[in-house]
């Protein structure tokens, strides 16, 4: 089988791995993958989504597998499809869950899934009276995608009104700002759950927990995610249950009924509050840095599960995941997420022991090659990963192989899995 991998961090470099250990794979193309891809495939550098459906028909692509959310929500996957190819991946339609957050919030209360208290408006008066009657903090988030950076909180009421009007005047995020959800802060512990689907079935996989702020002791602004561990302890078979019946069924059926039915990776963002789901936030593609750290747990051969759920066939696979953890800890650049940093060579010490080679590997994100050289060149760059029998032995493994990557101005957190550790 020949596989194209639309995208180009640390995402698709682990799914990337995960094809590359399948014996179906023929040839492994990346559109447009990063400095490390090609030690995997064959980077494309077409940008133009026809002329990208063109090339895969001339190549005889059999499944292309997208990665990134801006892809969906500029409609890759349908004009994939309008010329007849096997694409994974939500539809333009379907990829309103994430592209819009005002879609995404009034989506969520026609079918009566749990969420926060919200508002969306853009009038900036309407927000602000709602502001007035909210407790801090406050959160404020702007409709379109920012990159992970459209949501404020806000620690006062005039702090949450000047996000409003920052957002609505295009001040803050230009047109994805123009619109705005205000809502109240949940305060619980955030999982990260996937679900694949084919428009009638799915699967979910292991649920992951991701680590959004910079700093250790989760301090410091959001960022993309500096790390993850799946599975986490801190979902139980209750738990699972009101997820799957209060969001999961919910959320597909109501997709259906929207005619826009769910295929590809649903990410539900949830945090739970006293030991009840509510949802965050929906995304439609895998999170980065949890496909990291799922990639790995698959037992299954990953073209079969991505292929199954591409030609709605999910119902005729049997997924299997490996009795083990994972944990990714993010290497970001120097002045990650403020700015950007001078490109730094990466050094990989040689392992200096068998044993450190077992279980271990670097999913590579934001790298360029030079004259067979690694450079760091984007916010984050490379993921160390561990697997193990435990999550403690999987964190120990991810850590030591952190001891052995080196780039100038490397920095990462210390304290990835900090509150399944504590659960134990
Ligand atoms: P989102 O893009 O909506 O997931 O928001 C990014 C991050 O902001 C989430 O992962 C949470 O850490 C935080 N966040 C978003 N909405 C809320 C909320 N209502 N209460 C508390 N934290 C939130
Ligand atoms: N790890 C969170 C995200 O991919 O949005």
């Amino acid at each position: 089988m020949n596989v194209m991998v639309i995208g180009s961090g640390g995402r698709e470099y682990s799914i990337g791995l995960a094809l590359k250990k399948d014996t179906n794979i023929e040839k492994l193309f990346f559109a447009p993958g990063n400095g490390a891809t090609t030690q995997l495939g064959e980077n494309v550098l077409i940008k133009d989504y026809e002329k990208l459906a063109d090339f895969a028909t001339l190549q005889g692509i059999d499944l292309t597998i997208v990665g990134p959310e801006n892809a969906l929500v500029d409609g890759v996957v349908d004009i994939f499809k309008a010329k007849g190819l096997v694409i994974f991946g939500a539809s333009k339609a379907a990829a309103r869950l994430e592209g819009s957050k005002i879609f995404m919030k009034n989506f969520l209360s026609r079918y009566n899934i749990p969420t926060a208290k919200f508002i969306e408006t853009t009038d900036a008066h309407k927000a602000f009276h709602f502001i007035e009657t909210l407790t801090l903090p406050i959160v404020v988030k702007a409709d379109g995608l920012c990159a992970g950076k459209g949501v404020i909180i806000a620690q006062s009421h005039q702090e949450a009104k000047d996000a409003v009007s920052d957002m609505l005047s295009g001040k803050s995020f230009g047109d994805a700002g123009r619109g705005v959800v205000v809502e109240e802060f949940l305060d619980g512990y955030e999982l990260s759950l996937f679900v694949i689907c084919d428009g009638e079935n799915y699967k979910i996989l292991p649920a992951a927990q991701d680590h959004k702020r910079l700093l250790d002791g989760d301090i410091g602004p959001n960022t993309g995610g500096m790390g993850a561990y799946a599975p986490t302890p801190l979902i139980d078979d209750v738990l699972y249950k009101k997820v799957e019946e209060r969001v999961i069924k919910p959320t597909l059926e109501g997709m259906k009924k929207e005619n826009s039915p769910f295929e590809g990776v649903l990410f539900i963002g949830l945090m739970i509050v006293k030991n009840e789901p509510i949802v965050l936030e929906y995304n439609v593609r895998f999170g980065d840095p949890e496909c990291e750290i799922i990639m790995p747990l698959l037992k299954s051969p990953a073209s079969e599960l991505f292929y199954k759920a591409a030609t709605k066939d999910l119902k005729n696979l049997n997924i299997e995941f490996y009795d083990k953890y994972a944990i990714a800890v993010v290497m970001a650049s120097e002045n990650y997420p403020y700015d950007t940093s001078k490109p730094a060579e990466i050094i990989v010490d040689k392992a200096v022991h068998e044993r450190q080679l077992e279980d271990t590997h670097i999913s590579y994100a934001g790298v360029s090659s030079e004259d067979g050289k690694l450079y760091a060149t984007g916010g984050r760059v490379l993921l160390c990963v561990g697997v193990g029998n435990s999550i403690k032995e999987a964190r120990d493994k991810a850590y030591m192989l952190c001891g052995q990557v080196h780039f100038a101005g490397k920095q990462f957190r210390k304290d990835i899995a900090y509150q399944a550790l504590k659960h134990d």
